[in-house]
């Protein structure tokens, strides 16, 4: 029985409002324990054996020929290059997931050399070392040193049948990340199988074999650093990963072309970096894109408001309220409204403006022809102008989803994605500020033979010469929803930043939406899984991920929640969201609010969702990096310290921004944690103060208000004043939060936050350098480096320099700064310091045009580092 189902036997139990049920119902439909599990296997006897016969230098590489196939290997950059095998003539593929293809890059400078065994590409950084016969393609640094090779012991690469794949060699200490999104335990998937099937799995575990979205790529780490292979086939691929041998790893497709692309790092940041200059960076969001969202699949029209304004009353922060299908009109017709959510929403704009809107949406567009007594306009124009796919006979493609005869937009064909983009009028017209795009896999719920929980496989996309079997479309139905939704946004809000949430994408779906990792389970055992999950697709290129916070299926305890609000805060997408409350099964409170769970759990959730408010400043400015060079928001310990073998395997701990190590709780009960510092840093502990040494676990206590929390020395963490919603306030006033051992240097980005006017140059980019010299003084300087934000109010910097005694004075050139009692004089009297006690921190107002240095004169003898730490109460 599908959910649908469920629900309606539950609505018409209980109704909407209704109480939690002790009847007795049918138990979850549960369509995921009765899977019908497909996997593409190969059949070792019938490998290929290719053979190079001749080939021809290319401009950018060489065309190699094979006889019975053609094959391409091409230099995209010197660094970065793509392996082919083609059906004689045919053209080399590029899947949608590819923004900047072949066209895009200027091919590298490289000699070409060959022998009767051997060609070999050379450029700066890469030697392709090509073996003719059997066809086999190695890489090697500039140093000679091979970092990725096929393994031949069972033939060449090729296709076996139609099935495309790569046997590589491994070293036994070589790990694998990324792989998109895949609900493991760990986060090296080393030993692991892994696939890729865009599927609808409610309430996932580690065992689920594929969740929602594909990404069909990986980051190789080994002694000789980082490589990456992206398999650009959206075919159902497989990724063996050394789980049959410690010798070899393979990975193949159910169809498709041959295509992979390899880039050498050896920074695992350069390859992330390579890999999204292939498929695209993420735009930088809007500001109220990073606030907390909250959210609920059946709040009541009126409980949307009153959520809402709880928030306000209790001072807890909070920038959108999302609109799940409930707010839908008929019987959840896509586009249209029920006439209680929409006046929800008008009372939600009215009396809280500020306050931003998200609407989910499905694309099953409801087989009906009225809607709230109105023609449906939707189903009655994309009928009438034949956009929906077919099944096998050419007839529109019909079944249940949310709504009990559904048909699907044609989302491979421009002209659909176009139209399906403007309807969304009916959702902007009414005030929505962001679209969440649900249900792409696509969903469909049917169960059996033919449907496993999606369309068919011989459904049909496209038109005419262009038509394409589902299995070969399945996995980029959800990346073309996304691209056709941010479509919806150029077409009605081409000044504002979209915010798009997708549950459903495919490699590259990072330009268009960001990505939750659908519906988890409030359980201890989902709180630990969902940081591997969300650092693999980081380490997929798609930084701007979430999961629900304080999970989706079932009701977490005061506890749980607790927890997982204090690890949520540092999601780079921090949404509380949270199934339907009439669900037998639920045996909780009827909501997921931080107030649901009494008074301590209320202070920690505001304490947490403050911090993070308070640390917006830079957690935009990651955001900002992450747009330009593809680098995760939320780091696994590896991304940095790929070089620290400790850090490989670490899978419960990460770093927010670059400079914070976060070590969220994750058992329950427990009240300290181990935590990996890693090595050749200093870390300050962010609530006691004490340094401790990189290259040591340390064990930290950890009551239910505290989450392990350490900063990087030599770090500045731009901070600011809590606002209740990210535009509340203008900046005038940043912290700059500084951990200071020798010298550090931060690039503070500033923009509007919310149009595109930073696209066309309009933000500022300020220095700051705080450095310690000879003599016992410590010098701030600061660089305006880019000023086109000309509506920036930001007037004054606090430095706030931690660990530190009191200095002697404090001055710009000659303009001696005053020493006042208190940090609140500091903070509202310009060129005037302190020191705090409490804090062990000196507090220094300079003003933002400031243009001289402005040195601290300690005692002569040095800053000398401070004690162990008195509890600053961060
Ligand atoms: C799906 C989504 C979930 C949403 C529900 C109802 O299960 O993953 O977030 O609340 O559908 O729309």
């Amino acid at each position: 029985m599908g959910r649908r189902t469920l629900l309606k036997s539950t609505a018409a139990l209980f109704g909407v409002g209704g109480v939690l049920a002790s009847a007795s119902r049918p138990a979850r439909a549960d369509h995921y324990d009765s899977k019908i599990h497909y996997e593409p296997q190969l059949d070792n006897e019938n490998l290929a054996q290719l053979s190079v016969q001749s080939h021809k230098i290319l401009g950018d590489g060489v065309k190699l020929d094979f006889g019975d196939h053609d094959g391409y290997v091409r230099l995209f950059a010197d660094d970065f290059a793509r392996v082919s095998v083609t059906e004689p003539g045919q053209a080399e593929y590029e899947s949608p997931g590819v923004a900047n293809g072949l066209d895009e890059w200027d091919a590298p400078t490289f000699g070409a050399e060959s022998t009767s065994e051997r060609i070999v590409l050379e450029t700066e950084s890469i030697t392709v070392d090509i073996s003719k016969d059997p066809f086999g393609v190695k890489f090697l640094d500039a140093d000679g040193n091979v970092v990725n090779e096929d393994y031949l012991d069972k033939g060449t690469s090729g296709y076996e049948g139609d099935k495309p794949y790569v046997y590589k060699k491994t070293d036994e200490n070589e790990a694998f990340y990324g792989f998109g999104e895949q609900p493991d335990m760990g986060f090296n998937q080393r030993g692991e199988k892994l696939e890729n099937w865009n599927t609808d799995q409610y309430g996932y575990g580690p065992d689920s074999d594929y969740v929602y979205s594909s990404v069909p790529f990986f980051v190789g780490l080994k002694d000789t650093g980082a490589y990456g292979i992206f398999f650009d086939d959206p075919y159902h691929s497989v990724f063996h990963m050394a789980d049959e041998s410690d010798d070899y790893y393979y990975f193949l497709a159910d169809g498709g072309q041959l295509t992979y692309y390899f880039a050498y790092g050896p920074e695992v940041s350069t390859v992330l970096d390579r890999y999204t200059d292939l498929t695209g960076k993420i735009d930088l969001p809007p500001k109220w894109g990073i606030g907390l969202h909250q959210s609920k699949w059946e709040y009541t029209a009126q409980e949307i408001v009153d959520t809402a304004e709880t928030y306000r009353e209790k001072e807890i922060p909070l920038d959108a309220m999302h609109f799940d299908i409930d707010y839908m009109g008929g019987e959840y017709n896509a586009f249209t409204w029920d006439p209680d959510y929409y006046d929800a929403l008008q009372t939600l704009n009215a009396d809280l403006p500020e306050l931003h809107s998200v609407a989910v949406n499905d694309p099953g567009v409801g087989k009906t022809t009225e809607v709230n007594g109105e023609p449906y306009e939707t189903y009655l124009e994309g009928t009438e102008n034949d956009y929906w796919v077919k099944d096998a006979d050419g007839d529109t493609f019909t079944a249940e989803v949310w709504p009990p005869e559904a048909v699907w937009p044609d989302f491979s064909r421009e002209e659909v994605r176009s139209w399906y983009a403007s309807q969304h009028d009916a959702l902007f017209d009414a005030g929505i500020d962001g679209v969440k795009n649900d249900m792409g896999e696509p969903a469909v719920f049917q169960k059996n033979e033919k449907y496993d929980w999606t369309m068919p496989h011989d459904n049909i996309h496209g038109v005419g010469e262009d038509t394409i079997r589902h299995e070969a479309y399945h996995n980029l139905y959800g990346l073309d929803y996304a691209r056709a939704a941010y479509e919806a946004f150029e077409q009605y809000k081409p000044e504002k930043r979209p915010f798009l949430l997708n549950r459903n994408l495919f490699a590259g779906g990072q330009r268009y939406a960001a990505i939750w990792t659908g519906d988890n389970v409030s359980s201890w055992e989902h709180l630990r899984l969902s940081i591997p999950m969300m650092l693999n697709l980081s380490v997929s290129g798609m930084p701007f991920v979430g999961c629900d916070i304080g999970g989706f299926v079932n009701r977490p305890s005061p506890e749980l929640f607790a927890r997982w609000m204090q690890a949520g805060a540092f999601n780079p997408y921090c949404r509380n969201h949270t199934d339907s409350h009439r669900k037998d099964e639920l045996n909780g409170p009827r909501n997921q609010h931080p107030w649901t769970f009494g008074e301590e759990v209320e202070a920690i959730s505001k304490q947490y969702i403050e911090l993070r408010y308070r640390l917006l400043p830079y957690l935009y400015n990651a955001f900002k990096t992450a747009s330009e060079t593809g680098k995760p928001v939320q780091q696994p310990l590896m991304f940095q310290f790929q070089d620290d073998e400790q850090t490989v395997d670490i899978d419960d701990q990460f770093m927010f921004g670059d400079d914070m190590l976060v070590a969220p709780v994750l058992e329950k009960g427990a009240t300290t944690r181990e935590v990996y510092l890693p090595e050749d840093e200093q870390w300050a502990d962010f609530w006691t103060d004490a340094v401790h040494e990189g290259g040591q676990t340390i064990t930290v206590d950890a009551p239910l208000d505290r989450v392990p929390l350490f900063v990087k020395m030599d770090s500045i963490i731009p901070m600011r004043e809590i606002q209740q919603y990210t535009g509340e306030k203008p900046l005038t006033m940043l912290t700059l939060d500084t951990y200071l051992d020798e010298e550090v240097s931060y690039s503070f980005y500033e923009d509007d936050g919310e149009t595109r006017a930073h696209e066309n140059g309009a933000y500022n980019v300020t220095e700051f350098t705080v450095s310690t010299n000879p003599g016992g003084v410590v010098t701030f300087e600061r660089e305006h480096e880019e000023q086109n934000y000309d509506d920036s109010e930001l007037s004054s910097y606090l430095l706030k320099l931690n660990r530190s005694e009191a200095p002697q004075k404090v001055q710009a050139a000659a303009a001696k700064y005053t020493a006042v009692d208190d940090a609140e004089t500091v903070t509202e009297t310009s060129e005037t310091y302190t020191h705090s006690e409490e804090q062990n921190a000196v507090l220094v107002h300079i003003p933002a045009d400031e243009d001289n240095a402005v040195r601290l004169f300690f005692n002569g003898q040095g800053r000398g580092p401070q004690g162990q730490g008195k509890g600053r109460g961060h």
